[in-house]
């Protein structure tokens, strides 16, 4: 196991600056994730790290080693693909073992590997088959396993699950995070899928343009984002942004309380008229879909459902907001005040 450290690391593709002088440090054994929107950087900062790509100014540390031009085979990674192509003539223990056999591993240590990583990641009763004749989840497993026997310092995934469906993602998501529990391989993991990123991270990384926008435990860039990028990008549905004189004043959905279910004092809150546009029963939370003067975006409000309440579209309602639970941010900085 070991540290990653980036330093002033940049990588420019023409005028592009895909990656724009990022420092930062995965601690031994973290779960780092990066989340940002297409087009941010993640792959490109995640190919460097790996030495797929080589940066044009920066350093890249592993351990006590500086990695910055060795290639792939030199630095101790395994690397996780969206397209994680199994061998399809292959079984799925001999997939698992293949990397093992190229790098002349003796027979009784590869057997132990692989039942290792295959029980791990509870894939040992697939070992005769073909990947054709498991399902996508299983397969996933079986690239997982593949990358895991390598034994690996650090552990690159890049966005691993997001040809799974919803179901099959959400369950390979708590076993990756389960086996890196066990293993506590240090692990950077690239999405911009936000729950997943919330769910996964020790702490996330946003990245926007190339940058670092924040980095932070879930908690903390939920409950306190640094900028306006952040506050828009995490949390769904997202913030609710008004606009003020020098400022933006920003609240969760889950902080506009309709008067009837206010439960707060009157006297510390931002009180606020709404035209109810929408409501829509999710099971447990409802939303409520508002309008106002003060914006051209929509408004909303997120309370758990309450059969007592008879909200209707078309009309309108006070709505208050603890001044504790809001936000403000510069005009001109974007920064949280
Ligand atoms: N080989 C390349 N040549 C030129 N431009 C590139 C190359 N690779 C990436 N880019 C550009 O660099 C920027 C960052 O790309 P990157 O693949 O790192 O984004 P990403 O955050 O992984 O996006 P996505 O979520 O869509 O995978 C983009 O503007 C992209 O077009
Ligand atoms: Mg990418």
């Amino acid at each position: 196991m070991a540290s990653v450290v980036v330093e002033n690391l940049t990588k420019e593709f023409g005028n592009v600056k895909a990656v724009n002088d990022i420092n930062l440090k995965v601690n031994d054994g973290e779960f780092l994730v990066l989340l940002g929107p297409s087009g941010c950087g993640k792959s490109t900062l995640l190919r460097m790290i790996s030495g797929l790509e080589f940066p044009t100014y920066g350093k890249i540390l592993i351990g006590e080693n500086d990695v910055t031009r060795t290639i792939p085979k030199d630095r101790n990674i395994s690397m996780v693909f969206q397209n994680y192509a199994l061998y399809p003539h292959m079984t799925i223990g001999e997939n698992i073992k293949f990397p093992l056999e190229s790098r002349g591993y003796n027979k009784s240590e590869i057997k132990e590997k692989v039942e290792w990583a295959s029980e791990l990641l509870k894939i040992s009763d697939l070992l005769d088959r073909k990947p054709r004749e498991t399902s996508g989840g299983q397969r996933q497993r079986t690239a997982l396993a593949r990358a895991l026997v390598r034994d690996p310092e650090v552990f690159l995934m890049d966005e691993p699950l997001s040809n799974l469906d919803a179901k099959l993602r959400h369950s390979a998501r708590e076993e990756i995070r389960q086996f890196q529990n066990q293993v506590k391989i240090t692990t950077i993991y690239v999405t911009h899928d936000q729950i997943e990123a919330m769910g996964l991270g020790d702490r996330i990384i946003i990245m926007e343009d190339g940058i670092i926008k924040q980095i932070g435990t879930p908690k903390e860039i939920y409950e306190k984002p640094d900028n306006l990028f952040v506050a828009r990008f995490i949390g769904s549905p997202a913030m609710n942004i008004l606009s003020k004189q020098d400022y933006y004043i920003g609240f969760r959905p889950e902080n506009l309380e309709i008067e009837e279910i206010f439960k707060g004092s009157k006297d510390d809150a931002f009180k606020i008229e709404l035209s109810v546009n929408r409501v829509e029963f999710l099971g447990n939370d409802t939303l409520i879909y508002c309008s106002s003067d003060l914006t051209d975006e929509v408004i909303t409000s997120k309370i758990i459902s309450n059969e007592k309440l008879n909200i209707q579209a078309g009309n309108k309602y006070q709505f208050f907001i603890d001044n504790k639970s809001i936000f403000k941010y510069s005009k001109d900085t974007e920064k949280l005040i």
